[in-house]
């Protein structure tokens, strides 16, 4: 049997819900018409991300990272949960070079809840240490 959703306290899953369905619009995505929000906490406080693309395709960045470079101009390092938002059915989950940044800041990945939604109500969720089992943390190197 698969493990259950992970679950987050409920109002804190709502207010991110609202923060991520909130920016998602605000995506800049003229190539892909895919747009992203998202939501996360990190230190104790949200920050949201979209993703922003760009006519040279490669250097667009997602939503995810977004938020999590906010959250580190801001001065917090802390990761605690994660909020995406897309039009996706069923709800997509984050792409790797997302988790991988995710894993950057979180302190115990099993104890971090990764929730998709989309707007039609739809929601999928996972820890980040299912969506990223033995990551490369760093502790590895020199
Ligand atoms: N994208 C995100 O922002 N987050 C994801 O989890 C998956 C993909 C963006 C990147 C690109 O702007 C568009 O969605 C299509 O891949």
């Amino acid at each position: 049997m698969p493990d259950a959703a992970p679950e987050l306290d409920p109002a804190l899953d709502l207010t991110l819900a609202a923060h991520a369905l909130a920016a998602q619009p605000r995506a800049y995505a003229p190539y892909s018409k895919f747009r992203v929000g998202a939501a996360i906490v990190m230190s104790g406080k949200i920050f949201e991300g979209v993703n922003v693309e760009n006519a040279s395709y490669g250097l667009g960045i997602c939503a995810e990272r977004s938020a999590v470079f906010s959250a580190v101009i801001a001065g917090a390092h802390e990761l605690a949960a994660v909020m995406v938002c897309t039009d996706a059915s069923p709800p997509s989950s984050p792409c790797g070079a997302c988790r991988q940044v995710l894993y950057e800041f979180a302190r115990d990945p099993a104890a971090v809840v990764v929730t998709s939604i989309n707007p039609a109500g739809e929601r999928r969720s996972w820890t980040l240490a299912e969506l990223l089992p033995d990551g490369f943390s760093g502790r590895e190197l020199p």
